[in-house]
Formats: structure tokens, C-alpha cells, sequence
């Protein structure tokens, strides 16, 4: 185990008084009730995106408009519905499992698979949130814990673990890590007051308990007011961020170069309005896209669609048994000077420096996003316009480093960019992986949607996840394509109420 503490009051505190309350450190899923009132299916992705500075620094986003003229694929036998973060990984779990046999290949020898994005590549989520790429290290412990039990709740901070080690390892290796802005030094939670610290250690020693491994250094006031020139408790622990376009680009790149016999297009400003069923029983073609500039025929669909899921899949509509498009708001502002962590969370914000070059004269940008609170019920529940800003959260992130960092930023600086962009919140606070069902108590004998499967609803959490998920995702697909009747054995990484097919069914025991 190592983990350090330097903090007497964690003593002072006791145990008992620690343990009573479960809580959750979410970056921006902490920030308000999950009280919300939608059974409408969501929107398509608006047409016309406030601009984030990932996707609209100049020459950030080179694969904008791929394959959105001329000729639309036709047909193929994985047909992926989205180009972010989960959608391009399955694209890439995909071509390692056609490689390794895994996935079996047609007569042919080759297989094909489609990504359709309704806009510029990238452009949900993934090319608008924060860019923090942070494996929680125990926050939530507790909450998972009385929730799924014991062994899903650690499997939870595997799956975490995991895919951020993954990404950083592909970067690296890939030798893009420099070129995707790859950081990895620590992430810092702030807390507030004794009752917020309380509950992060309540958290921490759960997880202690439970036989997690934690590498977590705790900081005083004095310590936080020494070190990083603020004047709340703090606790550090491993994390990375990046720029999570540019990482989606190159793993994209990637995955066409991985194996000949995966034939993989992309078309991006094509959205899919329908998916229907074939019934032609001469065909493996199983379900039909419409889209305007035609349909795709294909034998299986991932819908890698997070917020919008419902779109297409209106039993996902409502917050009870689906996911519902939630807006946050980032900013990226100037400071005065450069803060010696790259990635930080408290007090209902998150935000990073981002790294700064030696020749770049310029002061350090930070990008801050969160304060979704402030924008009164429902909280941007419900909305999957990202066309707009909210005011009311831009004041609070205006205002939001000056009073947290006095004197390393000013007030009343104005941000160089700011945008929305559209979450997928669950009532459970974790995705949906695997097949497609009808409903929220259907079980794998419902055939309904055979040949559709989903991972999306990462309740604003997915940096760390979603690459995890598409890889457990793609193997069900290959297994089914194998001829299996039931899924293999998860990854030991995976946590069961994670399965479409288990988390409704209450209990860590279903
Ligand atoms: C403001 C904000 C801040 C965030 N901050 C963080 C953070 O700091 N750390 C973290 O871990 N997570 C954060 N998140 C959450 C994280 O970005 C998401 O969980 C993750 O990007 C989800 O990836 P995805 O590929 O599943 O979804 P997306 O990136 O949204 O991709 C889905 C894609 O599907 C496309 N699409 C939808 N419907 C259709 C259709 N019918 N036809 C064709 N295409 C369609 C969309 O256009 C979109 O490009 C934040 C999210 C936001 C919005
Ligand atoms: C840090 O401590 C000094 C000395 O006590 C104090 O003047 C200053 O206001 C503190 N800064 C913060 C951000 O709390
Ligand atoms: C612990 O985390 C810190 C970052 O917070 C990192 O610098 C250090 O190398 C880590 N130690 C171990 C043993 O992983
Ligand atoms: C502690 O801070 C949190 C915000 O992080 C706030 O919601 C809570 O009311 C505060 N508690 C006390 C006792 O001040
Ligand atoms: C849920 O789906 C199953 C399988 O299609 C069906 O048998 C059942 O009636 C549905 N239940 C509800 C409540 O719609």
C-alpha cells in the first residue's frame, strides 16, 4: 500500500464520525440532485455547437468533415452511431479483435465497419468537456459501495484505473503523447470545510478497508495555503489530462493502420434519424439506418451516442431507467501565474493548466468548467442544446479562480473561449454496457433489438471510462459474431451493475 498522510485532524476526526457519510467527489456530477422530470427522448446533437477550444483551436480538428461528401457507405458489419471517445476506442478494441481472431472475419477474409457522426468529428462530449482524464482514487467509495457492494465498487475504480493507464500507455508508445498534450502529474480535490473533509475520508478508509490500493497525500489548510496559494483542505492523488480531441484523432489514425482486414470509414455531418429492422432472412444485414444521404445496411449497431442515446432508443428517455442529456459550461482564462498541479476539482468546479511550452511567452491558459448549480432547477437537466451559454454559470466561473486563488488570477478577466456541451447523467451514476433490451426489466432472452448494443451514460465521468466500456462492448459483439449464446467471462476489471442486463435487477447479487 502506499499512501501517505499528512494530516493530524484525519486522527482528531475519528473513524466513526468518518464512516457515517458515503460521498462522492465527482468532478461535475456531484453538483446538484438527480431530480429531474424528462420522459421525452433527446434531441438530435444541435446543429449549430457553441465553439470549445479543443474542437476550434486552428488546425485542432482535421478529420472536421471526413467522409461527409460523396458516396455513403452502404452497408457493413459493425456500424458504430457516434466519433467520440467510446465510439472511436471500439473502432479501435474492434480492429486489435479482428487481428487477433478474436472477432471472426466473413468469407471474405475482411471485415467492415462504419462511424457515423451527425456533426464534425468529435464534436459531443468529447470535444467539450474539461479534458481531465482522472481515474478516481477513492471518492465515491462509500456511495458504490452501499450501492453494488463491495467487489463492484472496487471493479468501478479498476475499470477507471485501467483505462487511463491504457490511454496513457497507447500514447505513449504510439509516440503521440507530446502531440495529444498527454499530462500526467497528480490531481488535486479540494475541500471546503470539516464537514466536506469528513466525508473524503469517510471515503478513503472505506476503501482502505476494502483492500484498494491508494496512493493519496493529504494537505492541511496551512499546507494548501503554503504549496498552491489557496485555503481549503486538500488531497492529491495520481491523474493525467490531454487534449481529449486530439487523443481521439490519433487513435483513430491508429486503428487504420492496426490490421488490413478491418476495413473502417468514417462519415462525419451524417446523423442517423432511424434504425429499423431487416426482415429480408437472405441477408446477415440485420437493422437499417436512415440517415439524409441515405441508409446503412448492417449486421450490428453500437450506439455510441451518450447524451442523445434516447434519440434513437427512446426506452433510454427519462431519468429513471435512462440517460438524460445534461449541459455543462467551460471556460479558458488566462492567469497570472502557473499552478504547480495539472488537475484539480472542488467546490462544484474542475479545471487544469494547461501545459505551457518554453517558448510560449504567454501566460499559463487554464481551462475551468462545473458551477451548474447556479443555474437553478432543472440544473440543464433535459437539454441537449450546447448551442448556447447558460449566464448565470458563466458569472460563477468568471468569478470562480480569483476567489479560490487570490492572487494568482484577477478578477474580471475575460475568458478566451466558452462553450456547452451535453453529458449523459443516469440515476445510478454509472454507463450502459451491452446489448440493447426493450425496457429497464427485460432480461438477454429478449431478442427485441438483437444485434444492437450500447455503452453510453457516463454521467459526466467518461474520460476514464469509456475506453474500458467499448473494449467489454466489442468483445460481447465478437463473441455474438463467434456463435455464442451468452457472453464470455468479464475482464476482472469490469463491474457487473454496469451490464444492461443486470443493473436494474437491484443488489450486487444480480
Ligand atoms: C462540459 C463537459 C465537461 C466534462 N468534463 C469531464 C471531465 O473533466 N472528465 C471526464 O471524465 N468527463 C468529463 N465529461 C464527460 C465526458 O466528456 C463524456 O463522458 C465522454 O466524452 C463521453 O464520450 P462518448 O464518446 O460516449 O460521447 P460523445 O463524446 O458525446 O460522443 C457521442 C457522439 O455521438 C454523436 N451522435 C449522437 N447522436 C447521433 C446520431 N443520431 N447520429 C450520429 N451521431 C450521433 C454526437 O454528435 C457525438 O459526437 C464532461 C462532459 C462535458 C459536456
Ligand atoms: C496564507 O497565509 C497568509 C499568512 O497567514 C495569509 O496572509 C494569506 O491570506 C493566506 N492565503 C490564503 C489564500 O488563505
Ligand atoms: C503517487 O502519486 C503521485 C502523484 O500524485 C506520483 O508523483 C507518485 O509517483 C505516485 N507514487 C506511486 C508509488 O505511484
Ligand atoms: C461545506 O461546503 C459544501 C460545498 O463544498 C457546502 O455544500 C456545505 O454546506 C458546507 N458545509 C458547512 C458545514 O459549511
Ligand atoms: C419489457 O420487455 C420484455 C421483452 O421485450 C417484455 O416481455 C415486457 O412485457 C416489457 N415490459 C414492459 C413493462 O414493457
Amino acid at each position: 500500500m502506499s499512501w501517505s498522510i499528512v494530516l493530524p485532524a484525519l486522527l482528531q476526526l475519528g473513524l466513526s464520525s468518518a464512516l457515517s457519510i458515503p460521498h462522492s467527489l465527482d468532478l461535475d456530477s456531484n453538483q446538484s440532485p438527480f431530480q429531474f422530470d424528462a420522459p421525452n427522448p433527446a434531441d438530435l446533437p444541435h446543429a449549430n455547437p457553441t465553439h470549445s477550444f479543443w474542437t476550434h483551436s486552428p488546425g485542432a480538428n482535421p478529420l472536421a468533415g471526413e467522409g461527409s461528401t460523396g458516396p455513403l457507405t452502404g452497408q457493413a458489419d459493425v456500424c458504430i452511431i457516434g466519433s467520440g471517445i467510446t465510439g472511436v476506442s471500439a473502432a479501435y478494441h474492434l480492429a486489435n479483435a479482428v487481428e487477433s481472431g478474436v472477432f471472426p472475419s466473413t468469407e471474405s477474409g475482411k471485415v467492415s465497419a462504419v462511424i457515423l457522426e451527425a456533426r464534425d468529428f468529435c464534436s459531443g462530449a468529447t470535444g467539450r468537456n474539461g479534458g481531465n482524464l482522472t481515474p478516481y482514487a477513492f471518492g465515491g467509495f462509500g456511495k458504490l459501495q452501499e450501492r453494488f457492494g463491495t467487489d463492484a465498487a472496487l471493479r468501478q475504480f479498476a475499470l477507471e484505473h485501467y483505462s487511463a493507464t491504457e490511454m496513457a500507455r497507447i500514447a505513449r508508445e504510439s509516440g503521440w503523447a507530446d502531440a495529444v498534450d498527454l499530462v500526467e502529474g497528480g490531481h488535486v480535490d479540494i475541500m471546503l470545510n470539516d464537514s466536506d473533509l469528513a466525508k473524503a475520508q469517510a471515503d478513503f478508509f472505506a476503501a482502505i478497508f476494502a483492500g484498494k490500493d491508494i496512493n493519496a497525500t493529504w494537505f492541511s489548510q496551512e499546507d494548501m495555503n503554503a504549496t498552491y496559494g489557496t485555503y481549503n483542505w486538500g488531497v492529491r492523488s495520481p491523474g493525467y489530462n490531454l487534449w481529449p480531441l486530439k487523443f481521439v484523432t490519433q487513435l483513430y489514425k491508429s486503428t487504420l493502420g492496426i490490421t488490413p482486414r478491418l476495413d473502417l470509414r468514417l462519415h462525419t455531418r451524417t446523423p442517423v434519424t432511424a434504425v429499423s429492422p431487416l426482415t429480408a432472412a437472405a441477408s446477415n444485414r440485420r437493422w437499417r439506418l436512415a440517415t439524409p444521404r441515405g441508409a446503412v445496411l448492417c449486421s450490428t449497431v453500437l450506439h455510441a451516442t451518450n447524451g442523445y442515446a434516447s434519440h434513437l432508443l427512446p426506452q433510454f428517455a427519462g431519468p429513471e431507467n435512462g440517460i438524460t442529456p445534461v449541459r455543462g459550461q467551460v471556460l479558458a482564462v488566462r492567469a497570472e501565474t502557473q499552478l504547480p498541479v495539472p488537475s484539480w476539482s472542488g467546490n462544484e468546479g474542475y479545471w487544469f493548466p494547461r501545459p505551457q511550452t518554453a517558448s510560449e511567452d504567454a501566460k499559463p491558459l487554464v481551462i475551468l468548467g462545473g458551477k451548474r448549480s447556479v443555474a437553478g432547477p432543472p440544473y440543464e437537466m433535459g437539454v441537449t442544446d450546447d448551442g448556447v451559454l447558460t449566464e448565470s454559470v458563466g458569472a460563477a466561473l468568471r468569478n470562480f479562480l480569483p476567489e479560490m486563488f487570490p492572487g494568482l488570477y484577477k478578477f474580471g478577466v475575460e475568458p478566451e473561449a466558452e462553450w456547452t456541451g451535453i453529458m449523459g447523467y443516469t440515476a445510478l451514476e454509472i454507463p450502459f454496457v451491452g446489448p440493447v433490451l426493450s425496457n429497464a426489466t427485460a432480461d438477454l432472452h429478449d431478442t427485441t433489438f438483437k444485434g444492437q448494443y450500447i455503452s453510453a451514460g457516463y454521467h459526466g465521468h467518461g474520460m476514464p471510462r469509456a475506453f474500458g466500456c467499448a473494449e467489454v462492448v466489442v468483445r460481447m459483439i465478437a463473441d455474438e459474431r463467434a456463435g455464442w449464446d451468452s457472453p464470455s467471462a468479464l475482464p476482472e476489471w469490469f463491474p457487473q451493475p454496469f451490464l444492461t442486463w443486470v443493473r436494474d435487477k437491484k443488489g450486487p447479487e444480480a
